[in-house]
């Protein structure tokens, strides 16, 4: 496994591995987890080389967010990624990614006005733009992305596509702890008293899941459902709970077909964001579990 800090050198060598093959392609921002790592080994099934990259961007962050104290361990993530069987690592320093004088940014627009686009103002910005020079370094003929961040990996595969990266977007499914917390390397973050909290969030996804599926289609009367869940059995505090279209993340009037219930919420000073997508089969279906359910009701 090689590791790789300069832009040039990223390039020239990426240029000879793509010659030899399917070249795949994993950023990170290090701090790794299991999470991580799946994208990592989907990533070796879909290609012949695989480049990870290890970059805390700082353009992704807002002023009052967590840039410094973001948490850091290239020996352990490189202990990690060789055992994955990583081929190389890119792991640019700031100066190297954002020299003097620069001034060129890429936005998505409309898919980065709602969810935590409308918290995060400055974040997507960020991240397409350090994403496109990742992309531009390393020219990877794929790349995965974690459904964890469900309006990221929309927004890159928006992003690829509108200006021709050509480069194939993986979106891989969301790695838990085993009492249901989405892996995060901002859960270190939590005291132990939050973390014992934070499984709530996925409760509550799986209970917004179920009302659907079971034919409410109603999204207010699901999100009351799910704020309850949360408010009766922690401390969170809701950033917001959202049910949106799978194409451009707007929130639907009426649930039907595929939508992502998405929700973002602080336990202390710790943002955890997490979601589901749920999809309904076809409208018979529907109608039956509507069915099903005023049945039970009824036995209730
Ligand atoms: P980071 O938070 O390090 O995440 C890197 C990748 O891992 C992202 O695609 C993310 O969605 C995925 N991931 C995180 N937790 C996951 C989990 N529990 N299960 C599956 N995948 C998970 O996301 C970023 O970095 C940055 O914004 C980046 C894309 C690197 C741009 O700076």
């Amino acid at each position: 496994m090689r590791v790789i800090r300069a832009v040039a050198a990223m390039q020239r060598l990426a240029d000879r591995l793509r010659s030899g093959g399917r070249l795949g392609f994993v950023p990170t921002m290090g701090h790794l987890h299991e999470g991580h790592l799946s994208l990592v080994r989907i990533c070796r099934k879909h290609s012949d080389f695989v480049v990870v990259s290890i970059f805390v961007n700082p353009t992704q962050f807002g002023p009052d967010e967590d840039l410094r104290q973001y948490p850091r361990d290239f020996g352990r993530d490189r202990g990690l990624l060789d055992r994955e069987g990583t081929d190389v690592i890119f792991y640019p320093s700031a100066e190297a990614m954002y020299p003097a004088g620069f001034a060129t940014y890429v936005r998505v627009e409309e898919l980065t006005q709602g969810l935590c686009g409308r918290f995060r103002p400055v974040h997507f910005q960020g991240v397409t733009t350090v994403v496109a020079k990742l992309f531009n370094i390393v020219r990877p003929d794929l790349a995965v992305f974690g459904q964890k961040d469900a309006q990221q990996a929309f927004v890159i595969r928006r992003m690829a596509r509108d200006l021709d990266f050509g480069t194939k977007i993986i979106i891989a499914p969301t790695i838990r702890e085993p009492d249901g917390l989405a892996m995060s390397s901002r859960n270190c973050y939590l005291t132990r008293a939050q973390r014992m909290q934070a499984p709530v969030l996925y409760r509550s996804l799986k209970l917004g899941r179920r009302l659907v599926q079971e034919g409410e289609q109603n999204p207010a009367t699901v999100k009351r459902r799910m704020r309850q869940v949360i408010k009766k059995e922690s401390g969170a505090r809701m950033q917001y709970i959202e049910i949106v279209d799978t194409e451009e993340l707007k929130p639907v009037k009426r649930i039907k077909g595929r939508v992502l219930i998405a929700l973002a919420a602080f336990l202390g000073r710790t943002r955890l964001i997490d979601n589901i997508i749920v999809r309904l089969r076809n409208n018979r279906q529907e109608r039956q579990g509507r069915q099903e359910r005023k049945t039970t009701d009824k036995h209730r």
